[in-house]
């Protein structure tokens, strides 16, 4: 075990597991505590102060377990509550929204890049405004059932690939889709046989772990570090969920949400 403190990651579920795979391949040494709030996914439908309520009872709880660091590792949660937890915490808080931003800019040939993600997401406007600021043509679509199928083990379903061409059936011509929402990336095989391999499909992982492993020290010596989750949810859907995923193995644990 690291004697470093470990570093904390959220989602209201499963998705922030594509994020925490990213961190742990830059950081093998390092511990994580990773938070799935699955009793009250979805967070997208849900009021933005409800979202913020979520996100900071979550932050204090895994401050408390002694983490050096919290990464969002979901864009609603981001979308709503960056900057104030950062403002509050005693340590570096990190979101998914800019490093989606930025692995966008860095793929697009056209600049003419779309993003998809849950309702909160794409409504707070977070995504649409950072790259416009960069000179980008923006196409925004929220696709309200996308977590659940997720979470519900559907990703690579006849349903899934249903869906998918209900909510892109609108796209204009883009050359880079953001999927802005961490649990897309599950989906991604089905996005891309919808949209073709015109469109190059970006996440949020890879950028947020480089940010995050620019900032902290990778480990204090050769040990790999170890995961701990914990789950407000179902932990038998989790588990499948993780295990499916890959890398992401680790002690969990149940936890009572009404006691956060
Ligand atoms: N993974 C979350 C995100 O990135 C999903 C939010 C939800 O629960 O709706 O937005």
């Amino acid at each position: 075990m690291s004697t470093l403190r470990p570093i904390g990651v959220f989602d209201s579920g499963v998705g922030g597991l594509t994020v925490l795979k990213a961190l742990r391949r830059k950081l093998p040494g390092r511990d994580f505590l990773y938070f799935a709030d699955t009793a009250r996914v979805p967070y997208g439908r849900k009021p933005r102060e409800m979202v913020q309520a979520f996100a900071a009872g979550i932050t204090n709880f895994l401050l408390q377990h002694d983490v050096g660091g919290v990464v969002v590792a979901c864009n609603t949660a981001s979308a709503a509550a960056l900057p104030q937890l950062a403002e509050r915490a005693p340590v570096p808080v990190w979101g998914v929204i800019e490093p989606g931003v930025e692995a966008a800019r860095r793929v697009t040939r056209s600049g003419r890049v779309g993003v998809i993600g849950t309702p909160g997401a794409i409504q707070s406007g977070a995504y649409q405004k950072r790259l416009e600021a960069l000179g980008l043509q923006v196409w925004a679509q929220p696709c309200p059932l996308f977590v659940s199928i997720v979470e519900e083990g559907l990703s690579q379903s006849y349903e899934a690939e249903l869906m998918a061409r209900h909510y892109l059936a609108a796209h204009p011509a883009i050359d880079t889709l953001i999927l802005g929402c961490t649990h897309y990336p599950m989906l991604a095989p089905v996005i891309q046989r919808v949209l073709g391999s015109g469109v190059t499909l970006v996440e949020s992982a890879q950028v947020t772990a480089e940010v995050v492993g620019a900032a902290l020290p990778a480990s204090n010596g050769g040990m790999a570090g170890n995961i701990r989750h914990f789950v407000t949810g179902d932990l038998l859907a989790y588990q499948h969920t993780a295990q499916v995923i890959g890398g992401v193995d680790g002690e969990m644990e149940w936890l009572d949400v009404t006691r956060l």
